[in-house]
């Protein structure tokens, strides 16, 4: 067992465990990130899969998110623009597709009327919120008591309305069913990324992607900390007291003045800490559930659909993949679709054996983009559910009542124990821009304690 002594020990080379473990060596403290997996990245994965390069966690950057946009600048990397030329396509629950573009899918006047003043509502409730303290919102433990499903359902009998509504937190964002999760959590959802219509907008909320891939933001973040990062390093134990924090994995034991445990909240209790956390750390942990969704990468000798003037944009709340996007990588000369299937959903596919799964969720591309859409060269499903250092995609959440009973308490430090992930953030929440916020929050705070 090797012994290491450091001002202050991260746990988990994510995007914000990386962000704080720079900010602190910037500011002269000595660092070591202490990291589960074989890699860096955590929910960032950038992977060749049969030749092809996937993205297979975390990978768009939208116009709102400045602090991700100004580590991707620091680090010498390049934005692109996702393609979007042409139209869109929407399909009904009769299975009725209809291309559109614009952000409003293309449904019956009436529910278009809906729509359109269900989303002005929800712009004008999530001005109201603060995404830092979404708790302090008017009316807060009333809209943390009801589902979204309830709330939608009182504002409306218009089931296509209120599919596609919910559509834009439940399947596309939170990645739970909308009856799971109350309506102040999907208005924190919404006023992390500035606004509802935001959500709506696919070209804002998936605007940009990284040459080469986003995972290389904690790679490069990682080799500024050269040898202060150690791989398959599970921490599995955590002694604090008012004289410092002793972590130990399988191989290290680090003694260091602070920790910052920068792994989402529903796996901070596979640390055994020693004395318990407190009582409410115990309570409020378990009130935090990642969502589930599969990203499907489907890859073709060249983007067909665009030659029938697609952008390869599709939504629909009754399709398994719920929506799907033109992923083809910059400067690549073949096509790449990524679909998603979300929570009760892909529950369901992965009951089936693998090749049924597989023509289940391409039979659904091809309703979109037509025939060819089931003939890809490469395919492959991301499964975060399977990793046991994530155990679901895209972040965490709380259940009914969780955010305003406990939301305050969630970045609170224990003694010499901080706490970052994107799964805390105000402004970019359950995205890579909030892991960076949190980090170079956290970092702060723990600088000025030091
Ligand atoms: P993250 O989970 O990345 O890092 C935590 C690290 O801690 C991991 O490396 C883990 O292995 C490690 N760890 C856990 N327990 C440990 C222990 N006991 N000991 C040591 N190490 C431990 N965001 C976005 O901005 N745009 C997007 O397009 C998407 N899309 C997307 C798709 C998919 C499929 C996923 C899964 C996620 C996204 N996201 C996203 C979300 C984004 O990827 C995510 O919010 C951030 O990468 C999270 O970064 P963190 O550092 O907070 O946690």
């Amino acid at each position: 067992m090797g012994e290491m002594q450091r001002d202050v020990v991260v746990v988990g080379a994510g995007a914000s465990g990386l962000t704080a473990a720079n900010e602190l060596k910037k500011a002269g403290h000595s660092v070591v990130v202490l990291e589960a997996r074989d890699r860096v990245g955590g929910r960032l994965w950038t992977d060749t899969i049969d030749g092809a390069m996937l993205e297979l966690g975390g990978q768009w950057v939208s116009p709102e998110q400045d602090a991700l946009k100004q580590t991707i600048a620091e680090l010498g990397l390049e934005r692109y623009s996702r393609y979007r030329d042409g139209d869109s396509v929407y399909l009904d629950a009769s299975g009725r597709l209809t291309r559109f573009t614009g952000e409003i899918f293309p449904v019956p006047a009436a529910t278009e009327k809906v729509m359109v003043e269900l989303i002005e509502k929800l712009d004008g409730m999530v001005a109201q919120v603060d995404p830092n303290r979404p708790w302090e919102t008017p009316n807060a433990e009333e809209l943390d008591r009801i589902s979204f499903t309830g709330w939608l359902e009182q504002q409306t009998d218009d089931m296509e309305a209120r599919d596609n509504i919910a559509l834009f937190i439940a399947g596309a964002m939170l990645t739970k069913p909308a009856y799971s999760f109350s309506a102040l959590q999907a208005l924190l959802m919404a006023a992390s990324a500035g606004s509802f219509s935001h959500l709506v907008d696919a070209d804002f909320i998936l605007d940009e992607r990284v040459v080469g891939g986003l995972q290389q933001v904690p790679l490069r973040l990682a080799e500024r900390l050269g040898d202060d990062v150690l791989l398959n390093n599970p921490v599995r134990a955590l002694r604090w007291g008012d004289d410092g924090v002793t972590v130990t994995t399988d191989s290290v034991e680090v003694h260091a003045k602070q920790a910052i445990l920068a792994v989402p909240p529903h796996l901070i209790s596979r640390v055994s800490f020693e004395p318990p956390l407190p009582r409410l750390q115990h309570q409020m942990h378990q009130h935090l559930s990642m969502g589930f969704v599969i990203k499907v990468h489907a890859v073709y000798e060249r983007p067909f659909w665009r030659d029938a003037g697609l952008s390869g944009t599709a939504f629909s709340p009754y399709e398994l993949c719920h929506e799907a996007y033109d992923n083809t990588n910059f400067g690549d000369e073949r096509g790449t679709l990524v679909g998603f299937v979300s929570d009760t959903n892909a529950d369901d596919v992965f009951r089936l054996p693998a090749e049924e799964r597989r023509a289940r969720i391409l039979e659904s591309l091809s309703h979109y983009y037509g025939p060819e859409a089931q003939n890809p060269v490469v395919y492959y499903e991301s499964d975060w559910g399977s990793e046991e250092w994530t155990r679901g995609a895209y972040a965490a959440s709380f259940d009914l009542g969780g955010l305003a009973r406990w939301g305050a308490d969630l970045r609170a430090p224990v003694g010499p124990i901080w706490f970052s992930s994107s799964d805390l953030a105000g402004e970019g929440y359950q995205h890579v821009d909030g892991a960076i916020r949190m980090g170079r929050l956290t970092a702060e705070k723990v600088a000025e304690r030091l």
